[in-house]
């Protein structure tokens, strides 16, 4: 592979991007450069062939497709100090930092440079993200190359700038809204005669395939619920009996809540 990788900012997000392209065998180890400022923490990438560095010079002047995995505070000194090292016509920029816009690289850099924006969620960790994705500038070539990069990392889906935000709420606060729908079955569960971890392992097994089932058969939620519900049954009772306590109003009023509170104080 021609193309080389620099991932700036070996932390969580980072290292579990530079894990999955290995894994996925979408780079060679030999092809990603990751940095940190305390590299002690990579030297298990390092072990798999990975370069590992704490100078992001190196890094800029090793790759041509840079990932900005830095918190969105200290993104600002980092580019002004590589801004000299970075080359529209060889470098291509994929930040995913929350809530660092695509005009707020190009005011530090320029407006010449190829950005992506990516925001996945924590399942990248296991391969299993949803990212979305919007781009300034990017050829059919470089979006291809940004969807194959995070496709070995879950699923991907392109967006509209003005949706990141809203792609932030529903896709990464979204892992939190789930699991928080997963307790609470687990709690009912023991509630019902189950154990902690048998109840964990059913509630958890049975969202995963009600999941898999709309993304392999790409049915509609309510579809699947009219094969379970028999009338007079007992899940068409505890639903009604959930709409009753506003299960849906309250997950949409959360999930809207999420996003003022994104779009007013972030
Ligand atoms: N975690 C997620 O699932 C997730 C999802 C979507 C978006 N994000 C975004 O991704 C970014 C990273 O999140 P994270 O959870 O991975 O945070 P993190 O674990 O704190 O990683 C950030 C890393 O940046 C490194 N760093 C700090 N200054 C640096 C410098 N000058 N040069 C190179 N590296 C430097 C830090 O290591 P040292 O202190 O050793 O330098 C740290 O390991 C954030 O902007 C976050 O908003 C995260």
């Amino acid at each position: 592979m021609k193309d080389k990788i620099a991932i700036i900012g070996g932390g969580n997000l980072g290292s579990a991007i530079a894990e999955g392209l290995i894994n996925s065998q979408f780079a060679k180890p030999e092809n990603i450069i990751i940095t940190k400022r305390n590299i002690s923490t990579l030297h298990s990438l390092e072990e798999r062939g990975v370069m590992i560095s704490n100078n992001n010079k190196q890094a800029v002047h090793y790759a041509n497709w840079i990932i900005l995995a830095v918190k969105p505070f200290q993104v600002k000194d980092i580019l002004a100090q590589l801004k000299s090292e970075l080359d529209p016509f060889k470098h291509q920029i994929v930040s995913v930092m929350t809530g660092v816009w695509i005009k707020d690289i190009q005011e530090i850099l320029s407006k010449h440079f190829t950005i992506f924006r990516a925001m996945p969620n924590t399942a990248i960790a296991i391969q299993q993200s949803i990212t979305c994705i919007c781009s300034h500038g990017a050829n059919d070539e470089q979006s291809k190359f940004v969807a194959d990069l995070f496709n070995q990392l879950g699923k991907v889906v392109f967006i509209e700038e003005k949706l990141m935000d809203a792609a932030t709420v529903l896709g990464a606060c979204g892992t939190a809204y789930a699991m928080r729908y997963i307790r609470a079955n687990i709690q009912g569960g023991i509630e019902i005669g189950f154990d902690a971890a048998t109840a964990s392992l059913i509630a958890a097994q049975t969202v995963k395939g009600a999941a898999d089932l709309l993304l392999l058969k790409h049915t509609h939620p309510e579809q699947e619920i009219d094969k379970v519900t028999t009338p007079k049954g007992c899940t068409i009772a505890g639903l009604n009996e959930m709409e009753h306590q506003g299960f849906s109003s309250s997950l949409i009023k959360g999930v809207v809540t999420s996003y003022n509170k994104i779009v007013n104080d972030m």
